[in-house]
């Protein structure tokens, strides 16, 4: 893998369905989510780019904009766009970058040469506003990706981005935080006014600072 987190997301221009763009520009002071599919005109991919045409109004609400990317050419993105509506019952008009160059796909390392030689696996980064990547999954191309999780963990990534806490195993929005362990209880229970409940000295939870 050759991008970490905290790494600068490299930047990019790319042919895309919504036309040429620059990914800096295009994010300008959002969030973003770069995701990576195997090829067009595949039912899984079909299913997750509805999905995330569905769930825009979740993804606007979390200021994040979102960008597919595949190696085929921008005509079989049209026309597979137009069956994605048609069978998910929605309207994709975030962008389909057409990385026929493989520029992107070589740029996020989403070529995985044991999985395809040529295709992209479905490789999904978070990148902040501070164009740092914060979040990177890979999943097989026989497995599509929860996009509710995907926006669990923007969530949890824009909480802790400004507040001293980290979210346990499952959590959910609205529900109940952990506190850094670098915040001694003291200074905890002024920074937390909503409380602290010590389980032990290095696992103490606070209602949600946010909510
Ligand atoms: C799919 O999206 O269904 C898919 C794509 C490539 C390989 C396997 C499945």
């Amino acid at each position: 893998m050759g991008l970490h987190l905290g790494d600068p997301a490299p930047n990019f221009r790319a042919q895309t369905t919504e036309g040429e763009i620059d990914l800096y520009e295009y994010l300008g002071d959002s969030w973003g989510v770069l995701f990576s599919h195997p090829a067009d005109y595949t039912p899984v991919c079909t299913t997750e780019l509805g999905r995330t045409a569905l769930l825009k109004e979740e993804f606007a609400k979390r200021n994040v904009k979102v960008l597919a990317v595949s190696v085929d050419p921008l005509d079989k993105h049209h026309g597979w766009k137009n069956d994605i509506n048609e069978t998910q019952n929605c309207n994709v008009d975030f962008p389909i970058i057409a990385d026929e160059n493989r520029e992107v796909a070589t740029l996020y390392d989403m070529i995985h040469p044991n999985a395809s030689a040529t295709a992209t696996v479905r490789s999904l980064f978070v990148i902040g506003p501070d164009k740092a990547i914060k979040l990177y999954i890979t999943y097989p191309a026989s497995t599509g990706r929860n996009f509710h999780e995907v926006l669990r963990v923007i969530d949890s990534l824009q909480l802790t981005a400004k507040h001293s806490v980290s979210t346990p195993a499952d959590w959910q929005d609205g529900e109940d935080v952990i506190i850094s362990p670098a915040i001694n209880t003291e200074d905890a229970k002024k920074r937390f006014p909503k409380g602290v409940r010590e389980v032990k000295p290095y696992l103490r939870y606070t209602p949600q600072p946010n909510k």
